[in-house]
């Protein structure tokens, strides 16, 4: 049984269609009015609407457009009077799917009514497969890449990630260094139609403007000294790919206008060839600078940086999500752990304390390291607190992390300073691992002995002379 609106403002009309529809075994709501058919429609759903065309003052066409307006699926038929096609055809347009010419005998309408309510359950279950495949290749992104983080940013992140992906449009990615921009990059490129081709990377930032420029557009064989043979360029090797300019904003002006040529017309010259090559090559870019600035200040061309930006991702900073930071370090020892240290299974309550109470300067990345170093030094099932880099734990590193200082230089302690500080924390946890033996202590540090009686002493660690004795 399903169920059926109609709106009519002719009583014999209405109650007639009414009557057939309820005999076919429907649930049939009438109303006289295209207000008040429209109000019921909203207030709940309708499987099907039949409604007239000519009333007033709310007349067909506004019923059939508001209706779609609320529920773009809505299956709606319009009954039209003899000699009014055309209106029956703006309803079309409008949305509704079928029409009835009146007079029309009880069949006909109840052929028509089947009819939409087939076409009907074919849009919810489109619908509901649509939502299906949407969440689907949400996990596909991720998996793609394995982004991890489960925070807001993070979030809006993948379903961005996943938008930029089904398109061809350049993407730019921004965010700070080890932020995970080559990763987004990445993902973007696995999830998109061209997963099947190439993905190239050209790190912008390392190389000397004229190797840029061949290592992007390749070159023929003797167009300067050193050039023995022909070489492809990126855009080449990346063709039906996609292309990553990584650090783009380090590019020459040079470089910035010979790609923008490349970009509007998707051909190329190799660096002292005569030939066009046509590209197929879609192009993402990342930066951490930001490029609008540096726009702004005429060191990057606004041409480029429109035609770069079409769809903009900004990853932002690991400090800015630390609710990420357990889910992260938990999947850095799932990553490092089987290779350097397999017994280490997670992380202590006070281990994460430690990681959340650092900014991170170095995102993601640097959390990276730091567990890749903690789990050198491990012993048990759980990294704890003391096994994390120096930085993280001890007196001083809540202490620093109190007034903001370390790691991050302010300007208010001299460099001497800190590297003594960090030296002694080095110190101190090399001089409890080996259990107070000294000798065992200066071969953690890969230092002699004797130094290391001379910096136990510096720290107050042991009284002076006392380096006489060996224990
Ligand atoms: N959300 C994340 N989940 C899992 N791994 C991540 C995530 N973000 C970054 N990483 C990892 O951190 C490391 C740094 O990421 P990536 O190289 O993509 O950063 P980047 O922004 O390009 O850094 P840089 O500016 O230094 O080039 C990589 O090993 C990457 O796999
Ligand atoms: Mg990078």
């Amino acid at each position: 049984m399903a169920r059926v609106l109609i709106i009519d403002d002719n009583d014999t009309m209405r109650e007639g269609m009414a009557v057939t529809l309820k005999k076919q075994g429907h649930e049939v709501a009438a109303f006289r009015s295209g207000a008040e058919g429209i109000a019921a429609y909203q207030k709940r759903r309708f499987d099907m609407v039949v409604t007239d065309l000519r009333m007033e003052p709310v007349d067909g066409i506004e019923v059939v457009r508001r209706v779609r307006s609320h529920d773009s699926e809505a299956v709606m038929m319009v009954v039209t009077a003899h000699g009014t096609i055309e209106t029956a055809v703006q309803a079309m347009q409008e949305g509704a799917c079928d029409f009835i010419t009146k007079p029309f005998p009880p069949e006909v309408l109840r052929a028509k009514v089947e009819k939409g309510l087939e076409l009907s359950a074919t849009r919810r279950q489109v619908q509901k497969l649509s939502a299906h495949v949407e969440a689907l290749s949400q996990d596909a992104v991720r998996a793609a890449g394995s982004m991890v983080g489960e925070s807001e940013p993070v979030q809006k992140l993948l379903s961005m990630v996943r938008k930029a992906a089904v398109s061809d449009a350049t993407v730019l990615i921004q965010g700070e260094s080890g932020t995970g921009k080559e990763l987004v990059a990445r993902m973007i490129h696995e999830v998109s139609p061209r997963r099947e081709g190439p993905f190239v990377v050209v790190h912008c930032a390392a190389l000397a403007e004229t190797l840029l420029e061949s290592e992007l557009f390749g070159h023929e064989r003797g167009a300067f000294t050193g050039a023995v043979r022909r070489k492809l360029g990126r855009f080449e090797l990346a063709d039906h790919g996609t292309l990553l300019l990584d650090e783009i904003g380090e590019i020459s002006p040079s470089i910035q206008t010979k790609l923008l040529r490349v970009l509007q017309e998707k051909e190329l010259q190799r660096v002292g060839g005569e030939e066009t090559l046509k590209v197929d090559v879609r192009v993402l870019s990342a930066t951490h600078r930001d490029l609008k600035a540096e726009v702004a200040s005429g060191r990057f061309r606004e041409d480029l940086y429109y035609r770069l930006h079409i769809v903009p991702l900004v990853i932002p900073p690991l400090r800015e999500r630390p609710e990420d930071i357990g889910m992260l370090a938990r999947h850095f020892i799932a990553k490092h752990g089987p290779k350097v240290n397999p017994k280490v299974k997670g992380l202590s309550d006070d281990a994460l304390l430690a990681l959340g109470r650092y900014a991170w300067p170095g995102n993601v990345r640097e959390l990276e390291n730091a567990i890749e170093q903690a789990l050198v030094f491990a012993e048990g099932e759980q990294l704890t607190e003391q096994e994390l880099p120096a930085f993280l734990h001890g007196p001083q590193a809540r202490a620093a992390h109190a007034q903001g200082a370390l790691p991050i230089p302010h300007g208010d302690r001299p460099l001497p300073d800190i590297l003594e500080d960090l030296e002694r924390q080095l110190i101190e946890r090399a001089y409890e691992k080996a259990g107070g033996v000294k000798t065992e202590t200066a071969r953690l540090l890969g230092i002699k002995t004797s130094a290391l009686y001379y910096k136990l002493e510096k720290y107050g660690f042991i009284q002076k002379g006392e380096g006489g004795q060996t224990s």
